[in-house]
């Protein structure tokens, strides 16, 4: 993907602005206020997520033949979460900053040694236990959780699937979608809710099981524990030195970076960061996080933590399930470990990618060069000029294609102004109409980041653009 005079990355302001301006996200219950921690997506940013959701389910679960995929309900039995230690212990730390005197939030582990983002220190006095899961009435008399993580109901339906889908070790359960938490200091846009979506795996071992796959080629930044400064080497090599112990994790973060760079994503942003003792949970022996250099910092994008058999224990103690498989070497029974649970926020996700994608052309000119998978317009449809000819044509393509895409049609302003607008949404290809469509039957195709033009016959235009989008071919082999 060609970046064209990329001048700088907005602030998270300019961003937050950005967004509300062309129909991607807003504050949700903006024309009464608005409510902190929660967005809605509009008709861009509907589409975005969509589509990054898709990639991927498609890139995790789909294209895997050791992942199964689950969609379970966001209001959830109590017990659920009493199993798993949230009702007793999933809390932050409220706290009031001296200097800025803004609220904040620090991690039980946390008090007293991490500082405000002004730098200020935070007020011991004022620290007090908050807790973060969305209780809920369920009729007359029960009540549930708004599930604060997807992973639960992936522990609690464990057996159900392994067993349904006759899945063999090592082998992973995958789930997408809504999770609450009623976060003390909502900030940074999208960055951090109350209301988000998660992409979570739990990937389930016989306990010391090797990893049979090869650690990805993919060099990045590494932070071990302990460490202030990180330093780039390949997930190989941080793994043949054990700064990465696991074999695992190295192919876990392997695959995920892998996830971020086939999405168009440049990795120089990325880091990945070793958990210190003290932020481990007390099950986890490991956790790497992925990081992406935000506007405001190195900032978590994604966890992936060893949990162990901690979860299934815990599940088969509170709900008297068994959750033990077979060994059929053995055939003894066991619990399977997690040895992996790679957790990837959506919302943080989709701002890393609008990141990416955000670059200036000339005269403070937006484009948004996402991959096309992401875009959430995939073709711009344009009469030159408005004529009945041109038009007939043009609306007989846009409603052809638009069985299969997101399709706009425009035939207002000039034809530069039309370009623009795509641009400035990611659109990564326009198809523009003029005398040689009604003479000779091609059309004129632009792609976004070059912004170079190719004539093509109309009838092979729908196959042209499925290769050109999907990436089997690029817009320079074009003839
Ligand atoms: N099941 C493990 C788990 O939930 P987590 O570190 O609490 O772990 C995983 O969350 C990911 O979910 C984070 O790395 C982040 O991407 C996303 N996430 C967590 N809290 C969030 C919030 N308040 N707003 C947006 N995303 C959040």
């Amino acid at each position: 993907m060609e970046k064209k005079n990329v001048l700088k990355k907005p602030s998270i302001d300019e961003m937050t602005a950005f967004c509300k301006r062309k129909g991607f996200i807003v504050r949700s219950g903006e024309i009464y206020g608005g409510l902190a921690g929660f967005w809605d997506y509009l008709f861009l940013g509907s589409e975005l997520k969509n589509n990054l959701k898709n990639a991927w389910w498609q890139f995790h679960v789909r294209e895997r033949d050791d992942i199964e995929g689950i969609d379970g309900a966001i209001i959830t039995h109590p017990d659920v979460w009493k199993a798993s230690g949230h009702v007793d212990s999933f809390s932050d730390v409220f706290v009031v900053c001296k200097k800025c005197k803004k609220p904040g939030k620090v991690d039980k582990s946390e008090l007293g040694k991490v500082k405000c983002e002004c730098g200020g220190e935070y007020d011991s006095s004022s620290a007090k236990e908050f807790k973060l899961m969305f209780k809920t009435e369920v009729g007359l008399k029960d009540y549930g959780y708004l599930r604060p993580e997807t992973a639960q109901l992936i522990f609690a339906n464990f057996k159900a699937v392994f067993d349904g889908a006759r899945m063999k070790l090592p082998c992973g359960i995958a789930q997408m979608g809504k999770a609450f938490r009623n976060e003390i200091a909502p900030r940074n846009f999208i960055f951090r809710c109350r209301e988000f979506e998660q992409m979570e795996i739990e990937y389930f071992i016989k306990p010391k099981e090797k990893c049979p796959y090869d650690i990805p080629n993919v060099e990045v930044l590494v932070l071990a524990s302990g460490e202030t400064k990180e330093k780039k080497m390949s997930l190989k090599e941080a793994h043949k030195k054990k700064i990465i112990k696991k074999d695992w994790h190295a192919y876990w973060l392997g695959q995920e970076l892998s996830f971020f760079k086939s999405l168009g994503a440049n990795l120089d942003n990325f880091r990945i960061r070793q958990h210190d003792r003290e932020e481990l949970a007390h099950y986890s022996s490991d956790c790497w996080d992925l990081e992406y250099n935000f506007p405001f910092g190195w900032k978590e994008l994604q966890g992936i933590a060893d949990r162990s058999d901690y979860d299934l224990k815990q599940h088969q103690k509170f709900s008297k399930t068994k959750m033990e498989v077979l060994d059929e070497e053995t055939k003894e029974r066991f619990i399977p470990e997690v040895i992996c649970e790679p957790s990837l926020g959506v919302e943080r996700a989709l701002l890393v990618f609008l990141y990416e994608a955000y670059n200036e052309r000339e005269k403070e000119n937006i484009v948004l060069n996402f991959n096309p998978k992401l875009s959430p317009v995939k073709v711009g449809v344009f009469p030159l000029i408005k004529k009945e000819e041109f038009e007939n044509i043009g609306l007989s393509i846009f409603h052809n294609l638009r069985k299969k895409w997101n399709v706009v049609y425009d035939k207002s302003g000039s034809i530069g102004r039309r370009y623009a607008r795509q641009d400035e949404i990611g659109t990564p290809y326009c198809i523009t109409i003029d005398g040689d469509s009604v003479d000779s039957g091609t059309v004129t195709i632009r792609n976004r980041d070059t912004t170079l033009q190719k004539k093509i016959k109309i009838e092979k235009l729908e196959e042209t653009l499925g290769k050109l989008l999907y990436g089997e071919f690029t817009f320079e082999s074009l003839i």
